[in-house]
């Protein structure tokens, strides 16, 4: 495609965009498709002499876009909200065309410090603490944006275990003992309601995490906090991480950060993080900044635009206190990608993953100019107005019960009764093609979940009518109405393939034996530890393997060779909550 081609082609992509953006409600907003429907469309090898233009665009929409789930459809209220907007694909089009890689200073300089300047922008207009912005008064902190917010726990991990390994390598009692005994020493902390990524986080940085269980209303409380280093330290463990959240996937509760803060500050080291992956857009709204109060004790704070301020994916900002703390874990430095001023710009390749990084900031740059703080604002606003309304629909409506506390784009509600006929009111409504919602486990029970997603919400999109038909005629329905692959595959668990069922009782004994000296009713000996690689350690037949978003259980059996590979038999949850399959044992060899 020569320049010529593509200045037409362009043209016609951007009208083939605005189309299908204008008529997305027109389309089914889940795919009707099973696994595999694309392998026998298209050839098995790629084609060896160039094909016309119009042949792929032809694809896109016979082939392709059957496929796609509709994250913009006004009807689409599955999991968070997938920022988009005319001003952040311009942003996108545009990096692209620029195509720099922008790992260093010297790399790209624009690339490095357009970041730099709005990473502050939008911390100051969340409110975040000065400490936390490059550009003031001796500050050692600073922003930088991520592919994800579980890279950005990740990091801040890496960083709390390489202060928390320093700390201890120069501390008498652990002289003597190397860099991987110490590791084994480590316990991070989170609830049993934050992001599955902090668990994947801790797998990768090869520590403990104790996963704590929060109060009624699903927020993790300090004395719980508290309680658990404690337990900890007796054990011998050493406190390093814990990881907070503003804003639970499940059902958007807020952690108490003014009583956990000071509880990490008791103790030496202890680096707090709070995950604000899709709330913390919203505290551009001055009403809405009580939400992060205790912020002042944090040590890093992440929210995702590409979640809740119209920004397309990726886009994940974190800001750390320390920007030296983070880069010295992070710092590797041969000699092909020094510069001479090293000394005076940021890198941003020790704040990160990967050495290369594209231009993500041009497009936030874009959509906070475009809109001003105050058409997001504006934005946050509608989403939580479509959604209050949702709430006082369920309210009014006997049929159906509340289950969260309603304060930004979330509701969770279900249908008066089991928690069977609410999984099967689920499939109904994914299966209609029309609605999209998923599953969430609050307070022992399965809720569906209602979230605002699409980015210009109206009243018109009022799914209570729909709702109530699909449940009406779910009644009516014969029990075993069949329900297509999709739909079983994002609303229930028990089709995963490659697991068996694992029982329950001997998880919930390996669970209590990690805990010593607590009594049964505290709210931690409830928790458990994820211990990396607890999956190699198994003395039984079967291995056990925990889903906390699914709240179940699973074990892999051993195949008949001795290898541990899942069956590829379905499986079916075991939906018994706040348990683990923990095996972990205490560092003095306790069990
Ligand atoms: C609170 C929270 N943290 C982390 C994540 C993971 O986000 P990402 O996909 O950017 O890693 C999510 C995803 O929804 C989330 O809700």
């Amino acid at each position: 495609m020569d320049v010529d081609e593509f200045r037409e082609r362009g043209k016609e992509m951007v009208d083939y965009i605005c189309d299908f953006m204008s008529n997305i409600s027109e389309r089914r907003v889940t795919p009707d498709v099973g696994p595999g429907y694309l392998r026998p469309m298209l050839p098995p090898t790629p084609p060896h002499e160039p094909e016309p233009w119009d042949d792929i665009m032809q694809d896109v929409e016979t082939k392709i876009m059957p496929g796609i789930t509709h994250w913009q459809h006004p009807r689409f209220h599955a999991y968070f909200p997938a920022g988009n907007s005319f001003p952040s694909i311009l942003g996108d089009m545009l990096s692209d065309a620029i195509g720099c890689i922008g790992f260093s200073w010297a790399a790209s300089p624009a690339c490095t410090e357009l970041e730099t300047i709005v990473c502050d922008w939008l911390g100051s207009a969340i409110g975040l603490p000065n400490d936390f912005l490059y550009f003031s008064n001796k500050s050692r902190g600073g922003g930088v944006l991520q592919g994800s917010a579980s890279e950005c726990v990740l990091v801040c991990m890496l960083a709390a275990r390489a202060q928390a390994i320093s700390r201890l390598k120069n501390s008498p009692a652990y002289a003597n003992y190397d860099e991987t005994a110490i590791l084994g020493k480590l316990m991070a902390y989170c609830s049993r309601e934050s992001h599955s990524c902090v668990e994947k986080d801790a797998m990768i940085c090869f520590v403990r995490l104790r996963i704590l269980e929060p109060d009624e209303k699903s927020v993790l409380r300090g004395e719980t906090v508290q309680q658990a280093i404690e337990a900890d330290i007796a054990e011998g463990y050493v406190p390093f991480f814990v990881s907070t959240t503003l804003g639970t996937t499940a059902c958007c509760s807020f952690d108490n950060l003014e009583e956990i803060g000071p509880v990490c500050k008791k103790y030496p080291g202890i680096w707090m993080h709070v995950d604000a992956a899709y709330a913390g857009n919203s505290f551009i709204c001055p009403e809405l900044k009580y939400l992060m109060s205790g912020i002042e004790y944090a040590d890093s704070f992440n929210t995702n635009p590409n979640k809740f301020l119209l920004t397309n994916f990726d886009c994940s900002c974190l800001w750390v206190r320390d920007r030296f703390k983070l880069t010295s874990a992070l710092v590797v430095d041969p000699l092909y990608l020094q510069h001479t001023h090293a000394d005076t710009a940021i890198d941003y390749r020790h704040w990160s993953i990967p050495l290369s990084r594209r231009f993500r900031s041009l497009k936030l740059w874009f959509v906070i100019r475009n809109y001003g703080i105050s058409g997001l604002q504006a934005y946050i606003r509608n989403h939580i107005r479509l959604a209050k309304r949702f709430e006082n629909h369920v309210k009014r409506d006997e049929r159906f019960e509340l289950c969260n506390e309603v304060v930004l784009g979330l509701v969770c509600f279900r249908a008066n009764g089991s928690d069977k006929l609410n999984q099967k009111l689920l499939s109904a409504i994914n299966d209609s093609g029309k609605i999209h919602m998923i599953p969430a486990r609050v307070n022992q029970k399965f809720t569906i979940r209602f979230a605002l997603a699409a980015p210009n919400a109206t009243d018109d999109d009022d799914v209570m009518d729909e709702l109530a038909n699909i449940r009406e005629k779910k009644r009516k329905a014969t029990l075993d109405q069949k329900r297509s692959f999709f739909v079983r595959m994002v609303s229930d668990p028990a089709i995963q393939p490659g697991f068996t069922k694992t029982p329950n009782n001997r998880a919930r004994l390996d669970t209590q034996a990690t805990i010593g000296g607590l009594g049964s009713g505290s709210p931690t000996s409830r928790s458990w530890i994820s211990k990396p690689l607890s999956i190699f350690e198994s003395d039984t037949s079967e291995l056990s393997l925990r889903f906390r978003h699914w709240d179940t259980t699973f074990g892999l059996k051993p195949t008949s060779n001795g290898s541990r590979r899942g069956s590829s038999n379905g499986c079916s949850p075991d939906p018994s909550p706040s348990v683990s399959p923990s095996r972990t044992r205490s560092p003095n060899g306790k069990a």
